[in-house]
């Protein structure tokens, strides 16, 4: 499958993050799922795969509230720009150098306690050989935490609808691959949802933006008027409203007894 390349799109996906409550309703699913096993760490390793500018990162590390002197920090991101950032945004957060990868397959030897992944697996290239390089990662006792979407998620309707445009489907992972490649993997999964809403000013631009960040360089190929029509159903009084939810899926590995 293809990677999505996110930097011509970065502030097309800002504007999405801005018009989102996703972040606040993802912080708050992670804090529930997290704080007993972060509390029983010492001291943690923590890998933050697909960690883009760093724009949920910091708030996420800021609602967490681990002690700086703890916390080992890595982030893992292929726009070169995007990482540079994220690492100076969640210095503050650790008295540890931060160290930074474009690619996982560059932890060699590491071994983290907790692998984070934020809306980033639909775009990886092939999901079974990531989760692969996730758990040779892992330490034996350690988690897994991503938020993804599934097939009824409102926004991957919008990737099925305009997909399906062009006779294509879908070229991006969702959560029920995510949970089949996990549990091939030999990991318990336990899945929740965070409910969202995506809500902003009804104007071609807008829907426009939206578009961008979910489609990319897609979008050339899809009949604009017909794509950009799929938002008429969630246009009230002026105002684009989306009401939505992603899955949470916290995976450890399964005990061998
Ligand atoms: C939707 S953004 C999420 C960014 C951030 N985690 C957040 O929650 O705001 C997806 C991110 O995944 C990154 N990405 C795409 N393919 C990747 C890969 N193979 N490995 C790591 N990150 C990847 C993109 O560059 C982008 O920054």
């Amino acid at each position: 499958m293809p990677e999505k390349d996110f930097a011509p799109i970065e502030n097309d996906y800002a504007f999405f993050m801005a018009h989102a409550t996703e972040a606040e309703s993802d912080i708050a699913a992670y804090q529930r799922e997290l704080n007993g096993f972060l509390r029983e760490h010492p001291s943690l390793r923590l890998l933050d795969f697909g960690c883009g500018n760093g724009d949920f990162s910091a708030p996420l590390l800021n609602a967490l509230n681990l002690p700086p002197e703890t916390l080992h920090l890595t982030l893992c991101e292929p726009v070169t720009h995007q990482l540079t950032q994220a690492a100076e945004r969640v210095a503050r957060f650790s008295q540890h150098s931060v160290e930074t990868l474009e690619h996982l397959s560059a932890a060699q030897d590491q071994q983290f306690d907790l692998i984070l992944s934020n809306h980033v697996l639909y775009y990886v290239h092939d999901l079974v050989h990531t989760i692969g390089e996730m758990r040779r990662a892992l330490q034996p006792e350690g988690k897994l935490a991503f938020a993804i979407a599934n097939s009824d998620n409102t926004i991957i309707e919008f990737w099925k609808a305009g997909f399906a445009l062009i006779d294509q489907p879908v070229p991006y992972y969702m959560s029920e691959d995510v949970q089949q490649a996990l549990a091939e993997a030999g990991f318990d999964v336990q899945k929740s949802e965070a409910k969202f809403q995506l809500r902003f000013p009804d104007t071609e631009e807008n829907r426009m933006k939206i578009l961008r960040f979910c489609f990319g360089h897609h979008l050339e190929a899809i009949p604009l008027p017909q794509l950009v029509g799929q938002f008429d159903p969630y246009s009230q009084d002026g105002t684009i409203v989306i009401d939505t939810y992603s899955d949470h899926l916290v995976a450890e590995r399964k005990s061998e007894n």
